[in-house]
């Protein structure tokens, strides 16, 4: 790993900011603000339990993971339209830009629209118009990760992979999210099986609040190559030797953990012990309408609560483009200019 010169603290936040870097977990419906969910709700005259913005906003005080996800899939029914779809990552994409977010994998959540009656053409063509778009408008590329929901059957993820054939070019991989804890892995096991047979990538949510078995067999029953969180990896010894080895990102996100409660703060977070025991951390923002700020709100809080550096940067942002799903010569281009930047500042 390439040794960075060190920077001093009051200008580490700066660094942090400009840095270029890839964002590889994002629920893209995690990223509808209060504002957008009223003014689509406005727009296709969905009714909302909340009486104003700042009601909603006020709602946002989470004690785990279903206390969050319980108002998440709420604020996603005012999804209706192809536009709606588009709307929102055009949102998302727009502030991920100023963050100098160069490329992002953005996760989607099709059985909660589905569900509803939107249909699987409707949530793909609007996400991935708008993943057109943002390389035309902000210059930033972005591949999509459909997930099963696992609080769901496997059968129900099967009907959803069958739903999403058609669009099978435009999905990256595939990915498991939803409440954790009483639904392992290995519940998907053959659907997972069927989706490497078809050449999807996969990824999984795994130690997010579930123990460090499920990262095992997310590792060795469904065979993902990215873990989403990871971070209760640390409580097993031979698991954070066996990451480290095989290179397998963890796609951490801060800001989650601490509104989810997962850490008590910032400063009990384990992002700098990833690192250190040469784990392929990352760092990512989850779904930032709800936690409290984008990638580099994630970046510049963490980063003042704990004990990183320069050094700690430079891995984080070569972490993000090396653990992506692009082609290897854009993976060296990104890593190049991350150099170039870092030497320059
Ligand atoms: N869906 C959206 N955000 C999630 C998270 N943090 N964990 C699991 N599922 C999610
Ligand atoms: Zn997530």
């Amino acid at each position: 790993m390439k040794l960075v010169k060190p920077v001093a603290a009051d200008r580490l936040s700066e660094l942090l900011r400009q840095m270029p870097k890839a964002e590889l977990h994002i629920h893209i419906e995690g990223s509808l603000e209060p504002e957008l969910i009223f003014a689509l709700a406005q727009r296709n005259a969905v009714a909302l339990p909340y009486a104003s913005v700042e009601e909603l906003r006020s709602a946002y005080a989470f004690t785990n993971l279903q206390s969050f996800l319980d108002i998440y899939y709420a604020g996603a029914s005012v999804l209706i339209t192809e536009q709606d779809f588009h709307d929102m990552a055009m949102a998302y994409f727009a502030r991920a830009a100023e963050d100098n977010v160069v490329h992002t994998e953005l996760f989607f959540d099709p059985q909660t629209h589905t569900a509803r009656g939107v249909s699987m053409e409707t949530v793909i063509n609007g996400l991935h118009r708008a993943c057109v778009d943002a390389q035309a408008e902000f210059g930033v590329s972005a591949l999509l990760i459909m997930c099963f929901l696992r609080h769901l059957s496997e059968k129900e993820a099967f009907e959803t992979l069958e739903q999403a054939l058609p669009y099978r070019d435009k999905i990256i991989g595939i990915g498991l999210d939803s409440g954790e804890v009483g639904n392992p892995p290995e519940k998907f096991a053959r659907v997972f099986a069927r989706c490497r047979e078809l050449g999807f990538h996969l990824v999984a949510h795994a130690g997010e609040e579930g123990p460090p078995a499920y990262v095992w067999t997310a590792l060795d029953v469904l065979k993902v190559e990215r873990i989403d969180h990871g971070v209760q990896s640390s409580k097993d010894a031979a698991l954070m030797q066996r990451l480290a080895q095989d290179r397998i990102a963890l796609t951490v996100c801060p800001l989650s953990n601490l509104k989810l409660c997962v850490f008590p703060d910032l400063a009990s977070h384990n992002l700098r012990q990833l690192l250190d025991a040469g784990l392929a951390a990352t760092v990512n923002s989850d779904d930032p309408a709800y936690f409290g700020g984008y990638i580099n709100e994630n970046f510049t809080q963490t980063f003042a609560a704990g004990e990183l550096t320069s050094q700690h940067a430079y891995m984080l942002a070569s972490n993000s483009f090396e653990a992506s799903f692009l082609e290897d010569a854009e993976k060296r281009r990104h890593s190049d200019r991350l150099s170039a930047f870092l030497e320059a500042f």
